[in-house]
């Protein structure tokens, strides 16, 4: 199975979100620890990297990611939630 930060990685999302530091968007781990317990997160997270969206942490917009497979979003939102490890 694809490691969530490869696909981090060819994305691009790194341009614009690191693991443990704000950029233009929350870190990764800000990101984990804002949703953790909350069962509806994984489902939201999913749509809002597929469609974009602002207002949760900022008035800065994600850009949508139309040609992102849902496969590769799940894994990708699944490791965002799990802290972003590096292993
Ligand atoms: C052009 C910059 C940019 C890129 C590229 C980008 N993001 Fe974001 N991302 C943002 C910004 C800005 C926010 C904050 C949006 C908000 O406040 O609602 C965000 C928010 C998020 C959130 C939290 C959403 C929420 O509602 O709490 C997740 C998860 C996320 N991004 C994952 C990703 C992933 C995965 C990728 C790559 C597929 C990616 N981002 C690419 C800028 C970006």
């Amino acid at each position: 199975m694809q490691h969530g930060l490869s696909i981090a990685q060819r994305n691009a999302c790194l341009g614009c979100h690191a693991i443990d530091r704000k950029l233009v968007g929350p870190s990764f781990q800000q990101v984990a620890s804002r949703y953790k317990g909350n069962a509806q997160a994984e489902a939201m997270l999913e749509r809002k990297v597929k469609d974009g969206g602002s207002g949760v942490w900022g008035m800065i917009p994600m850009p949508a990611h139309p040609a992102m497979s849902d496969a590769d979003i799940r894994t990708v939102v699944e490791w965002v939630l799990a802290g972003a490890p590096s292993k």
